[in-house]
């Protein structure tokens, strides 16, 4: 054999191999994507904590703004990526509460907070669609890659709209996957639940929006269903 038939087959080796290994690789996603089951399942945690595009910390933190001294709500924590982060930015006098349909993954956020020597996350156990919180209670609420799992999305909203002050906001954050809600599907709940878009960022399949309660009219009064509540001055 010379040696030029040996590189060439040992070429045609190579291709082979990287179409097998990107047709395995198409799979596997095909296979995620197809199966991927609602609530996501604790087992499979440890991939929570992988990042995914476009959905980072900083950019949370640019479309929620938390503040010291805030009380804020998140919805499907998961084991806490974004919890763990949000809470020691509301310093000690703020407040971060977790609700999770699941009592494990409340259970994983508080190991971790402990490990971290975070005490201001309080955790319930509650499904998102009966928030068990007084109405106006929230200076902001968010939820990552959560709501599209929660089966009633738009009930969703609302509750989380009864339970956000009139000044506050909501960050929901979508990626691609089965359950992911489209930003025009979020636009159009949002709106039958009395909340307006702000701002959205990133790309459809992996988006942040903010979103604030809608202006309520006060008797007497008309205004537009999409005109946003003041926010109060920085003074
Ligand atoms: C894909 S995980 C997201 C975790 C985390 N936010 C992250 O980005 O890593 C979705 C979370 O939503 C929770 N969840 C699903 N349905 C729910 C419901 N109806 N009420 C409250 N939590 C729910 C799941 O238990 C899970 O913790």
């Amino acid at each position: 054999m010379t040696a030029l038939s040996l590189a060439s087959s040992s070429l045609r080796r190579k291709s082979v191999r990287r179409v097998v290994a990107g047709g395995a690789a198409a799979a596997a996603v095909a296979a995620w994507w197809a199966f991927d089951s609602a609530p996501y399942p604790y087992a499979q945690h440890w991939l929570l904590d992988l990042p995914l595009p476009f959905l980072s910390l900083p950019r949370l933190d640019g479309m929620l703004q938390p503040r010291p001294g805030e009380r804020i709500l998140e919805i499907g924590p998961g084991t806490g990526l974004q919890s763990l982060h949000v809470a020691p930015q509301l310093g000690t006098d703020g407040r971060l509460d977790i609700v999770d349909i699941q009592q494990e993954m409340l259970d994983h956020v508080m190991r971790r907070a402990g490990e971290n020597g975070i005490g201001t996350i309080v955790p319930t156990l509650a499904d998102a669609h009966h928030l068990p919180f007084d109405d106006a209670s929230f200076d902001a609420a968010y939820l990552v890659t959560a709501l599209g799992e929660i089966p009633d999305p738009a009930t969703t909203l609302s509750e989380l709209r009864r339970v956000l002050k009139p000044t506050g906001r909501l960050v929901v954050g979508e990626f691609f996957d089965r359950h992911q809600i489209r930003p025009a599907r979020l636009i159009g709940h949002a709106a039958e639940a009395g909340l307006h878009l702000e701002k959205l960022i990133g790309p459809p399949f992996s988006y942040y929006a903010r979103l604030h309660p809608c202006a309520t009219a006060l008797p007497g009064q008309r205004l537009d269903a999409q005109q946003p509540v003041a926010a109060p001055s920085a003074g």
